[in-house]
């Protein structure tokens, strides 16, 4: 089973990777080690179809991290999501540039992850990570890659923009 945790930059996606059971395959590092795809302005610039070649296949249940996951075929997409003043928190602690910070900040209160993951996946769903712990967001995702029971179009960060 493949599963997939993706969302803007910053939203928790490795923290609650690294608590789920499976075999964790962090996208951007193994891209980055692999030296796939084109490096852009720090991110790793790479086509759907190089990532379907290049991630290897799941040997049991594999945990996708990154936020290209969703562009990978999955049997259970998780996008996690974080209100965007938090969210700005959360990103000034790393040193990203003044711009990187408002393109995500825009792209999550756009919900840019998960219109595009609604649109090419099957079974999606969303979390607001900004107000729970990562052990509580750990459950959620855990009970919903058991059951498949999807769940999206709960997050609106419209007053937000
Ligand atoms: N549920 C949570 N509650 C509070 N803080 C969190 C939560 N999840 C993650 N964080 C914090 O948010 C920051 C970003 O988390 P993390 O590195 O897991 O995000 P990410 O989505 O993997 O980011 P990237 O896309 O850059 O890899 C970290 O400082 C982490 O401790
Ligand atoms: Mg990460």
């Amino acid at each position: 089973m493949r599963v997939g945790i993706t969302g803007t930059p910053g939203t928790g996606k490795s923290t609650v990777s690294q608590r789920l059971d499976g075999d964790v395959l962090d996208i951007s590092r193994f891209l980055k080690e692999n030296g796939i795809g084109e490096s852009v302005e720090e991110e790793i610039s790479v086509s759907r179809e190089k990532l379907r070649e290049e991630i290897p296949e799941p040997e049991g249940r594999q945990i996708l991290d990154g936020h290209l996951s969703h562009l990978l075929d999955l049997d259970r997409c998780i996008v996690l999501r974080t209100r965007p003043d938090t969210l700005r928190e959360r990103l000034e602690k790393r040193d990203y540039g003044r711009e990187k910070i408002e393109e995500n900040i825009e792209a999550e209160a756009m919900d840019l992850v998960l219109s595009e993951a609604v649109e090419l996946q099957e079974k999606v769903y969303e979390v607001d990570t900004t107000d729970k712990d990562p052990s509580e967001v750990k459950k959620q995702v855990s009970r919903f890659i058991q059951t498949g029971e999807e769940r999206y179009g709960n997050v609106d960060w419209t007053e937000w923009i």
